[in-house]
């Protein structure tokens, strides 16, 4: 089967801290695959590294048999590579109950789909975390 996610031997810091010390994966096309460890020992990081959120120092990533550790993370994004962040650092100054209101008042940019009705009104303003 195809390889479509390479990663091999990589090696990532934050400025001097080293965290990822020689990580390689060959995910292939169909797989799920799911990275295991304890807290801090670099999962995050594995996966910011793929995307370029914080660049690998050596070793090297493949996507689809073209080399991406030297690419900026938009341009990986567009490539098809997402993640989904952990915590709650989105939107903190956003609350459930005020955004759908905001919205309602520019029927014409959001065309209506954003007027979830009643269901979304109810819920509590809740704001998010730093
Ligand atoms: N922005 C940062 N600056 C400096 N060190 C960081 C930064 N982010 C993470 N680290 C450190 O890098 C190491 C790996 O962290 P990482 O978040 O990748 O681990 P993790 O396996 O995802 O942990 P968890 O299971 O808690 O999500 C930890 O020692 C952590 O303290
Ligand atoms: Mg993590």
């Amino acid at each position: 089967m195809k390889t479509v996610l390479r990663v091999d031997n990589i090696e990532t810091a934050y400025g001097r801290s080293q965290v990822i010390f020689g990580i390689s994966l060959d995910i292939k096309e169909g797989e799920t695959a799911t990275l295991l460890g304890r807290n801090g020992v670099g999962k995050t990081t594995t996966l910011r590294s793929i995307l370029g959120l914080t660049p690998v120092k050596r070793g090297e990533v493949h996507f689809c048999d073209q080399r991406i550790d030297a690419m900026a993370t938009d341009r990986i994004a567009r490539l098809g590579i997402a993640i989904v962040p952990e915590g709650r650092l989105i939107f903190p100054e956003s609350d459930c109950a005020g955004k759908p209101g905001r919205l309602r008042q520019q029927p014409q940019q959001n065309q209506g789909s954003m007027d979830a009705g009643p269901r979304v009104r109810t819920v509590p303003a809740t704001a998010g975390t730093r």
